[in-house]
């Protein structure tokens, strides 16, 4: 990227100015402000002419060839290819392997009832089976409702409501149900989980609100029989990986004994190339690895790219509990980058968890103002890498595009619609962030810890209840 102005201003008059910035995101400065008041100095100098958007771009393209869900081959190659990219560039990187429960989504769900055929989903986390048996109104399947209930080898059918399906399914379990029918209590689609693999569950199956109703106009007018087939979903332990690399302080006397930890996913969801969600936040830290291998430091930077995000944050969630009270206790900040590269996605933000400046939204509200004049406004946002550190009090933020892209989580997500720019300007206003606070002789805003917290409960794109 070509800059022609060479204003210099303070470090401190663009931190003080970044720091009187408000979370709306209203709050930045328009675009045209920008070039009269753009003032990198030497030291951003250092890490922009370094950057080469051209690298992320690459590996975005080598990685989104494919889906890369967590637990899979192909998510593994892309750990081994990070690895081995990290290791060219004179790192020891490591791929840290962690097991979770996963699930494949069933193959075959059917329901028929008095000669009619319905239309049933699974639920996520249901087990297999084919069970015909009598129906019986079950009510919304809470324990106390069905304390008097025996539902010994009947198929318990149960409206949306109150408790979680995971409870509804449990419940009814324990009385004796072989099967669990549960029905919306709204029009639209029940795209729901049961939320963990239990050994307590029976087969489970979800079905709109009108066709519920009217098996319990049937139940009502006469005993109904049903068959409940599900075919082909596995609950199985699977192994993901984090992959790691650390660049130790190189002066050892000015080492401050701080550690930043620059992340990305490196998995997607099923079905979709994750060009963006994202490959672009992990061909990032890729590059900012390298950029930044040469640079002198005080700091430890750590380089990590998460496996398992998409299925809740596990990969995340494993690092972090990985860490020791002192490592936890050393880490100033922890730069998420989800989402950097869409050209149909809206502008730059920083999401933190709990909605507050910390110690990352104030050295990228300062180098995004250095650099673009306008500093990246910030706001609160959970659904990724930085929930597990927030709640380890590590002062965290995700680096993202909102609105989001039309093609999240969708087979289009792929690398056709990758900005350059985009890339570009995050890793510029990210590298020149970290450095800010990395270099030896570095000024700037003062580290300060995040009191640990605990994040409402996770976004899940499937209903819990
Ligand atoms: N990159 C997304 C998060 C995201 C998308 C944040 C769009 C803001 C706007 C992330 O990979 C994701 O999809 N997260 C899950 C939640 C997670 C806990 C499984 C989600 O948002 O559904
Ligand atoms: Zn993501």
């Amino acid at each position: 990227m070509k800059r022609t102005k060479k204003t210099i201003v303070s470090v401190a008059l663009a931190t003080s100015l970044a720091l009187s910035i408000s979370s709306t995101y209203t709050a930045a400065a328009p675009a045209t402000q920008a070039s009269a008041s753009q003032a990198y100095n030497a030291v951003d100098k250092k890490v922009l002419n370094k950057i080469n958007v051209d690298n992320i771009y690459n590996d975005i393209e080598y990685l989104a060839k494919t889906p890369r869900v967590a637990g899979t081959a192909a998510e593994h190659k892309a750990a081994w290819y990070i690895q081995k990219k990290l290791k060219s560039f004179g790192y020891k990187a490591n791929v840290e392997p962690f097991t979770f429960v996963g699930y494949t989504e069933a193959s075959k769900v059917e329901l028929s009832a008095d000669g009619t055929s319905y239309s049933p989903s699974a639920f996520t986390y249901s087990i297999n089976g084919n069970v015909s048996a009598e129906v019986v109104d079950a009510g919304l399947g809470t324990k106390e409702e069905l304390t008097n209930q025996d539902l010994t080898g009947k198929i318990a059918l149960i409206q949306r409501g109150s408790i979680s399906f995971g409870e509804k399914v449990l419940n009814a379990a324990e009385k004796g149900a072989k099967a669990v029918i549960i029905y919306n209590n709204a029009d639209g689609e029940l795209n729901g989980t049961l939320g963990g693999a239990n050994d307590g569950y029976v087969p489970a199956v979800a079905l709109p609100k009108a066709e519920g109703e009217q098996l319990l106009e049937k139940i009502k007018a006469g005993n109904l029989t049903a068959t409940v087939n599900i075919e082909g979903a596995e609950v199985s332990e699977r192994i993901s990986y984090n992959v790691t690399a650390t660049k130790s302080p190189t002066e050892k006397k000015r080492n401050t004994d701080d550690i930043i930890v620059i992340g990305a996913h490196h998995d997607s969801v099923e079905g979709a190339p994750g060009a963006n969600d994202d490959a672009s936040g992990t061909a990032m830290v890729i590059e900012l690895a390298r950029v930044l291998k040469s640079l002198p430091t005080d700091t430890e930077l750590r380089f990590v790219t998460f496996g398992a995000e998409e299925l809740g944050l596990i990969g995340s969630q494993e690092y972090v509990d990985g860490l020791s009270h002192d490592e936890k206790d050393r880490i100033v900040g922890m730069f998420n980058l989800d989402m950097v590269g869409s050209r149909d996605a809206g502008d730059l933000v920083l999401k933190t968890a709990d909605g507050k400046a910390n110690f990352v939204t104030k050295l990228a509200q300062a180098s995004s103002l250095r650099l673009n004049g306008a500093a990246t406004p910030y706001s609160e946002g959970g659904r990724s890498d930085h929930v597990p550190f927030a709640e380890a009090g590590i002062p965290a933020a995700l680096f993202i595009h909102d609105p989001a892209e039309p093609w999240y989580h969708t087979p289009e997500d792929s690398i056709d619609k990758i900005s350059k720019e985009k890339l570009q300007d995050v890793a510029e206003i990210v590298g020149t962030a970290v450095y800010d606070r990395a270099r030896p002789d570095h000024t700037g805003p003062k580290t300060q810890k995040g009191k640990p917290f605990k994040a409402p409960e996770l976004y899940y794109q499937q209903d819990l209840k």
